[in-house]
């Protein structure tokens, strides 16, 4: 598995941690003022999907702009 492979996996599973932290949100709710720490949880995964995100969004552009560049340097 190469780098980009690896970072689409983490950014995969980290779409559903992301997903479950939303849904508890929504739980805790339905029961009343949520603690602080379940409020706050959808922030960390929304956090690295958007490092892993914006890494995929510039792939295709970083290997273009590699093609481009001829072979000896
Ligand atoms: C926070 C900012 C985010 C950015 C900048 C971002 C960006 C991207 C990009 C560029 C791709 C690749 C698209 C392609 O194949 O060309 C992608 C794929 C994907 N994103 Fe995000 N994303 C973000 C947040 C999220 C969130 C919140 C979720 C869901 C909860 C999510 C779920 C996914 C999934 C499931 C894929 C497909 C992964 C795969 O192909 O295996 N992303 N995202």
């Amino acid at each position: 598995m190469n780098w980009n492979q690896v970072i689409r996996q983490i950014h995969r599973w980290l779409s559903i941690v992301f997903t479950l932290t939303v849904a508890a949100n929504f739980a805790a709710m339905a029961a009343g003022e949520p603690p602080a720490w379940i409020v706050y949880s959808p922030l960390l995964p929304l956090f690295l999907l958007m490092f892993t995100g914006l890494y995929m969004f510039a792939l295709p552009y970083l290997t273009r702009r590699r093609a481009r560049r001829p072979a000896a340097g």
